[in-house]
C-alpha cells in the first residue's frame, strides 16, 4: 500500500516526511482541492460565475466533512461540531461540563501545554487540577486509578501524546472515570486520522482536533478543527460562548416578524448548541478530501501501516543502539520519540539527507502516517546513523 500512496504525496516524492505530529503532508487531490476552491471564490468576487449557488458544492463537501470526521472517530454525525481548532473545542468542553469547587481534574505531566494550561485553569473555578507524574514517558493506568475519585469531575489526556507517541488504554481510563462519576475527555489531536478509532465504543465522553496534522488537512495557517461531544450530554450541558448561531431565533410581533432584533434566548437542541465557529470552508474541503483517502484505505489498514514503519523505526534504533523516548511494545505508542545526542540539532542534519522530523521534549520525534513506507524507515536508520552516531 505504502509504495502506490506515495505517488499521491508530492512531499513524499522528494522527503522522507516523518514529521506528520508537526503538520501532515497533502495529497495531491486535496492540493487541487484548495487551488479549485480558491479559483472559485475569485472567479465569484470577479462577477464571471453567478452570485448566487456557485459555491454550493463546496458549501455540500463543508458539510460531508462532518460525516466523515464522525466515521473516522467512531460516532455520529449528529455529535461532531466545527469549532476553530482543538483549542477551542477543549475550551469549549471544559466550559461546558459543570465543573464546581471541591472537584478535581485528572491529567498527567505529559500532556501537551495547551491541554496542561486548561486543566490548570479549572483552580478558577475552584477544582483541584492533579499532574500525574510520568516516568521515561509513561503514565501507567494503576497511577490514574490512584489518583481518580469520586470528587473527579474529569480525566483528560491527549491520544497519543504530543512529544512520543504513547498511547493510553482508553477504554480502561473511561471505565475508570465513568465508574467515579467523571466524563473522559481527550485531545485527539495527534491520533485521528491515524489510530483506527472507536470513541463511542471506548466510552469517549468529549474529544477535539485541529485538521492539520493525521487528518491532512493542512496547511497550519488556514486550519480548523472539530469537536464530539457524546449526545447523551447535549441537552444538560449549556454553550459556554454566547452565539446567535448557538440560539433558536424565534420571529415576533414587536418586529414584525423579522428575527433580526429580537431573539428567543433559548439555545438549539442537540450539538448546534455549543457550534459558534463554522467559516474556514477551504479547510473545511481541504479535510473533507484528505478523509475520504483515509477512509478508503481503510482505518484499520491505515493503522497497521503506520505501525509497521514504526516498528521498522524502533527495531532499526534499537539494533543501532539508541534508547527509546517510547515504550517497545506497538500496542502503547503510535510514533516514536528517539533519545539522541544533541537532539535539538538533529532535525537539521537530517533535512540536509531528505530527512523532516522534529525536536521535542529531549527526544528527536519521528512521526510517520501511512504515506510513508518501511524502507523510507529502514534508509532513514542508515542516514541517522551517520548524522547522530553513538560514540
Ligand atoms: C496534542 C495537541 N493538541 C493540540 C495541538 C494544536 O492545537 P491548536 O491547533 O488548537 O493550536 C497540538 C499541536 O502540536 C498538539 O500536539
Amino acid at each position: 500500500m505504502g509504495l502506490k500512496l506515495r505517488d499521491e504525496f508530492p512531499l513524499c516524492k522528494k522527503y522522507i516526511y516523518f514529521d506528520c505530529a508537526a503538520q501532515g503532508a497533502m495529497p495531491l487531490t486535496t492540493i487541487k482541492t484548495i487551488q479549485e476552491y480558491e479559483m472559485d471564490l475569485v472567479a465569484l468576487y470577479k462577477a464571471e460565475t453567478p452570485w448566487k449557488d456557485s459555491l454550493k458544492k463546496w458549501e455540500e463537501k463543508r458539510s460531508n466533512s462532518k460525516k466523515l470526521f464522525a466515521e473516522i472517530i467512531g460516532c455520529q454525525s449528529e455529535e461532531v461540531a466545527f469549532v476553530s481548532n482543538a483549542t477551542n473545542g477543549l475550551n469549549t468542553i471544559f466550559g461546558m461540563i459543570p465543573i464546581k469547587r471541591g472537584q478535581n481534574v485528572v491529567t498527567t505531566d505529559m500532556e501537551f501545554p495547551m491541554c496542561n494550561a486548561l486543566v490548570n485553569s479549572q483552580r478558577r473555578k475552584g477544582a483541584e487540577p492533579r499532574f500525574i507524574k510520568s516516568k521515561d514517558g509513561i503514565v501507567t493506568l494503576e497511577q490514574f486509578e490512584k489518583t481518580v475519585d469520586d470528587k473527579t469531575a474529569v480525566v483528560m489526556v491527549d491520544h497519543p501524546t504530543w512529544f512520543n507517541g504513547y498511547t493510553y488504554d482508553l477504554k480502561a481510563l473511561s471505565e475508570l472515570a465513568h465508574n467515579h462519576g467523571a466524563k473522559l475527555v481527550i485531545d485527539v489531536t495527534q491520533g485521528v486520522g491515524s489510530i483506527n478509532w472507536e470513541a463511542k465504543k471506548w466510552g469517549v465522553d468529549f474529544a477535539a482536533t485541529s485538521t492539520y496534522k493525521w487528518l491532512m488537512g493542512g496547511p497550519y495557517s488556514q486550519s480548523a478543527g472539530f469537536m464530539y461531544a457524546n449526545k447523551e450530554y447535549f441537552d444538560d450541558y449549556l454553550p459556554p460562548v454566547v452565539s446567535a448561531s448557538a440560539y433558536e431565533l424565534t420571529p415576533n410581533k414587536q418586529s414584525k416578524n423579522s428575527v433580526y432584533f429580537t431573539y428567543n434566548v433559548k439555545s438549539k437542541k442537540g450539538i448546534n448548541r455549543f457550534e459558534v465557529y463554522n467559516r474556514s470552508e477551504i479547510a473545511y474541503v481541504a479535510v473533507e478530501n484528505s478523509m475520504k483517502l483515509i477512509l478508503s484505505h481503510g482505518k484499520k489498514e491505515v493503522e497497521r501501516q503506520v505501525k509497521d514503519v514504526d516498528n521498522a523505526i524502533v527495531n532499526g534504533a534499537l539494533e543501532a543502539g539508541y534508547v527509546l523516548g517510547t515504550p517497545e511494545d506497538e500496542s502503547q505508542r503510535m510514533y516514536v520519540s528517539l533519545k539522541v545526542p544533541e537532539p535539538e540539532k538533529i532535525p537539521g542534519k537530517l533535512y540536509e539527507h531528505g530527512v523532516i522530523a522534529s525536536y521535542r521534549v529531549g527526544g528527536l520525534r519521528i512521526s510517520p502516517h501511512f504515506y510513508n513506507t518501511v524502507d523510507e524507515a529502514e534508509k532513514f536508520i542508515s542516514i541517522l546513523k551517520k548524522v547522530a552516531p553513538i560514540n
